[in-house]
């Protein structure tokens, strides 16, 4: 069966009501026929759904789907994407262990390599994305991990998989990316090694902006100590999310489809505008890895990048002159939406701190939603105008 069509026809059982759409099993618990039924499933001598906090029937089609996407054997699913980074790194680390963690990761990442970690006793050397040597030398005798994003956010650094699957492999580390900016559809990380795969699923996989959600995925021996772990520390994903993100997920494709075209046509037209120093969009060939990108993603992703020649105040102007985009932290959206890192979400950060990850000070980036990508573009160029 093909991707596309696992995503729609993967359905839990039909109940005795003969419905068509999958239906919600909104329940904390679930009740047995017999007292041994009830010590069978604990025992997990069974397969019986016990509480809500460690499994549901609807939580499990979108996990099943999930694992369909990426090609992995097992997966679960978490109230956010950060529940599923923090728990695919903390249940697989114990005091002692290091990480070895790309610098160009999610901001609440970052936070969680530098501030949280070691204060477990699980220490992280940060590495650029793109320089293989400082990898290297940053294994030591007790690295059991190594932790990456791509395309990152939101430098939209692309790192190569393959060679870093093989560093992995030769160093037998575990290899845990997070895929949410490329999504399921564009880009499959297990394919070139990794052993887990992380997923904000608030961002394509919902795609209208409505619910939270995570999902971690991987080789099954991995997501079991990750299922013991959250069945008692509790990050579950609640039933009604996972019911608006499996019918999402029926839609991934070709809404992913549509993000990529208006991305695309969106950083060519802007390429050449004056106010704009330079475009970054993982399929242009002015990207500095496009060969990566073009080798590991079907599609180059529904987010743009650009850098103002006016650097910070622009970057406010620029955001205050827009019309139909939307000014808000979210991604992923049907929705075209704008944010401007330097004055957001990087703002704490020293000057210095931001260039070292990538935050330029006019850097915009924008989620290229399903508008017509005339009206985003006229948007855009208005905008540009008025800063
Ligand atoms: C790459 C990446 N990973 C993880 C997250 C965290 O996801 P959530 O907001 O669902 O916790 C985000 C959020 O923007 C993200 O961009």
């Amino acid at each position: 069966m093909h991707k596309q069509t696992a995503a729609i026809r993967l359905q839990t059982g039909q109940s005795n009501e003969m419905e068509h759409s999958t239906p919600l099993y909104l329940t904390s618990s679930f009740t047995f026929d017999s007292a041994e039924d009830m010590r069978a499933a604990f025992a997990e001598e069974n397969d019986y759904n016990i509480y809500s906090r460690y499994s549901n029937p609807t939580v499990d089609e979108f996990v099943h789907k999930m694992c369909v996407l990426e090609g992995a054997e097992a997966g679960f699913a978490t109230a956010s994407g950060m529940a599923a980074v923090f728990n695919s790194i903390f249940a697989l680390l114990q005091a002692g262990d290091h990480l070895i963690c790309s610098s160009s990761v999610f901001g609440s990442t970052y936070a969680l390599a530098t501030k949280f970690l070691p204060k477990y006793g699980i220490a992280c050397t940060l590495v650029k994305a793109n320089q293989p040597e400082e990898w290297e030398a940053a294994v030591q005798p007790n690295t059991k991990m190594v932790y990456l994003e791509t395309p990152t956010n939101p430098q939209l650094e692309i790192i190569d998989l393959e060679w870093a699957g093989a560093f992995c492999k030769k160093h037998g580390l575990i290899m845990n990316v997070d895929n949410c900016f490329a999504s399921p559809i564009l880009q499959n990380p297990i394919a070139y090694g990794a052993d887990i795969v992380s997923h904000s699923a608030t961002k394509w996989i919902d795609g209208q902006g409505r619910v939270l959600g995570g999902v971690i995925v991987g080789k099954a021996e991995l997501i079991r100590e990750i299922y013991l772990f959250c069945r008692n520390t509790g990050p579950t994903m609640s039933a009604f999310n996972a019911w608006v993100l499996t019918k999402s997920l029926e839609t991934l494709d070709v809404r992913m489809e549509r993000h990529c075209a208006n991305a695309l046509a969106l950083a060519t037209a802007l390429e050449s505008h004056e106010k704009i120093a330079w475009v970054k969009y993982p399929h242009l060939p002015s990207h500095p890895e496009y060969a990566i990108a073009i080798k590991q993603m079907a599609k180059g992703g529904g987010i743009v990048c650009f850098e103002l020649k006016g650097g910070l105040e622009s970057g406010r102007k620029f955001l205050d002159a827009l019309q139909l985009l939307s000014m808000t932290p979210n991604l992923g959206d049907t929705r075209s939406i704008a944010s401007h890192p330097a004055s957001t979400t990087h703002s704490k950060l020293t000057e210095a701190e931001r260039l070292g990850v990538g935050i330029t000070p006019g850097l915009i980036r924008i989620s290229v939603g399903l508008e017509h990508v005339q009206d985003i573009l006229a948007d855009i160029q208005q905008a540009l105008a008025a800063c």
